[in-house]
């Protein structure tokens, strides 16, 4: 953006205000005299590291949790949101870090979801679908209203989700983490979307920890940092080395080089396997190496961890482990054989949210070892104490629960959970997702030093910086196929893009 088009933002008029927010929970001060202000058309983007605050500022703002102080302003007017619709009346959109949908009805059903369209007892269809098209015209969206939502990919759920909250009376659209499980063509939509829901003059917060997508998306940009507000900047003033020092606090580098490699023998194989999602899969992973997964979404890709790990039903094919057929039926068995499985939808897949961390973190130790019949609360505290040191996770006690943990913090208590189980391959989906620059950095020291001892790493990954920063080898998968097995100087950028479009095969083994 232009220097002078910047100036004409610090002209406009101020839409949203808030002055000195603190909200406690329980053990927790989450925010501490925050304020921040909003201009029309402004896109803020808000940073911080996993528990800073951000998704507890924006529940404030949107009427989700009051407040023990502050106020906040709308057109200068002073408002008290004590429930979420008081907040939308006042022209608040949000959109939360976790999707709110239900899987299996359909796109308008979701759209009126309570407030369906009725003629006399009977659900008026026609008007209904009719209905929700015009909604979703008003953001320039085409998706088929009879569609059942649960069809449909991440972005799409998402821009019926934006669709459903943005109304004519919008003057703040709020987004926490919406790119987080978006590929970089839906991110690269998602984007083009806000630069011109920001044209109409609506002020956008935007919450990501992807710093590549700040720059091209933000005006400007405020840092929390444990519930504090530490700095806000134009855009113009701002660099990744400032973000990352003013949200630890300290100066650490955001990058990470991985040591070398020194793989051994090969610990897992996959002969021609066939699932639903995967066609003829066949691979070689070997002790004390990354082998990287790339794809674009549909690919497979995310399909591959749930059929090596015995989450899928396998059509064809088969599975070896120290060279030994095994018969991978369920995760119970694929545990058995050392495997363990880090999934990406960390809510549905990966924890029990009413329980405890330290429960979280021994489930997967505990169906391990069946024959200990009784609970070692000492050893449950230690394995507790120890991850959320080593993750630096925040929480007060080990006894919180999950659902109260920020959404970074959670990722690392499933990590954790399979970690103990001192696994020799170890298979990751998008495991960074969500996650801050410096625990993203911690995950990596660990992946590497895991991988310095011997274990087995298949990292799936949508991102590439991450992809290019720790694999010791990457396959990239299209369709269902694995396209190329790329490792030495044939990992770049261009080669892995080029293949996961589906250009022509090169096992490279
Ligand atoms: N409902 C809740 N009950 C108790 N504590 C909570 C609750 N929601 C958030 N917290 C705590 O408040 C703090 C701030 O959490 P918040 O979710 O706002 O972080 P965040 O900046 O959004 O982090 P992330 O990037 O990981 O999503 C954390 O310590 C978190 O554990
Ligand atoms: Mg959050």
């Amino acid at each position: 953006m232009s220097a002078c088009e910047v100036k004409q933002l610090n002209n406009r008029r101020i839409v949203l205000e808030a002055k000195n927010i603190t909200k406690v929970f329980p053990g927790v001060k989450a925010l501490s005299n925050v304020s921040l202000k909003l201009r029309e058309g402004e896109v803020l983007a808000l940073l911080g590291e996993n528990g800073a605050g951000k998704s507890t500022l924006i529940k404030v703002l949107s009427g989700v949790h009051n407040c023990e102080e502050g106020d906040v302003f709308i057109n200068g007017e002073k408002v008290v949101f004590n429930k979420p619709s008081d907040a939308t009346e006042k022209g608040i959109s949000i959109i939360h870090q976790e999707l709110n949908y239900v899987g299996t009805i359909s796109v308008a059903e979701n759209i009126f979801m309570g407030n369906i369209p009725k003629k006399g007892f009977i659900i008026d269809y026609p008007k209904m679908y009719e209905e929700a098209r015009k909604i979703m015209a008003r953001i320039g969206v085409d998706i088929n209203p009879k569609e059942i939502i649960g069809r449909l990919t991440v972005a799409q759920k998402q821009l019926i989700e934006i669709a459903k909250v943005v109304t004519d009376q919008t003057k703040v659209l709020i987004m926490d983490e919406p790119t987080s499980a978006l590929n970089d063509v839906e991110t690269e939509n998602l984007i083009k979307f806000i630069h011109n829901v920001a044209k109409k003059g609506i002020a956008i917060i935007y919450i990501s920890h992807r710093f590549d997508e700040i720059f091209r998306i933000a005006d400007s940009v405020v840092v929390l940092r444990d519930g504090c507000n530490v700095g806000g900047m134009d855009i113009q003033d701002a660099s990744r080395e400032k973000f990352v020092t003013m949200m630890a606090g300290r100066s650490i580098s955001d990058t990470y080089i991985k040591k070398e490699a020194n793989p051994g023998d090969v610990v897992l194989e996959a002969r021609h396997l066939s699932t639903t999602h995967i066609k003829d899969v066949t691979f070689q992973a070997r002790y004390g190496e990354i082998t990287g997964v790339y794809g674009l979404l549909g690919s497979g890709h995310n399909d591959l961890g749930p059929a090596i790990f015995g989450q899928e039903r396998i059509i064809s094919g088969e599975i070896l482990v120290d060279g030994k057929n095994i018969k991978l039926d369920t995760p119970i068995t694929a545990i058995e054989h050392g495997m363990a499985y880090v999934p990406a939808e960390r809510k549905t897949e990966g924890l029990i949210l009413n329980s405890s961390i330290k429960i979280n973190m021994t489930t997967a130790y505990y169906s391990k070892h069946k024959n200990k019949k009784f609970i070692d609360f000492g050893k449950d505290n230690s394995i507790a104490k120890k991850w959320i040191e080593k993750f630096s996770i925040k929480t007060p006690s080990p006894e919180t629960k999950a659902e109260s943990l920020s959404g970074g913090n959670q990722q690392k208590v499933v990590l954790s959970k399979w970690l103990e189980l001192n696994p020799k391959i170890l298979i990751l989906n998008e495991p960074t997702r969500g996650i801050d620059v410096g625990a993203k950095i911690e995950i990596y020291k660990i992946l590497d030093e895991l991988c310095q001892q011997g274990l087995c790493v298949i990292m799936i990954t949508s991102e590439m910086e991450e992809l290019l920063t720790m694999s010791d080898r990457v396959m990239v998968m299209h369709d269902g196929l694995i396209m190329a097995d790329l490792s030495g100087e044939k990992i770049s950028q261009n080669n892995i893009i080029k293949y996961a479009m589906g250009e022509q095969n090169e096992r490279d083994e």
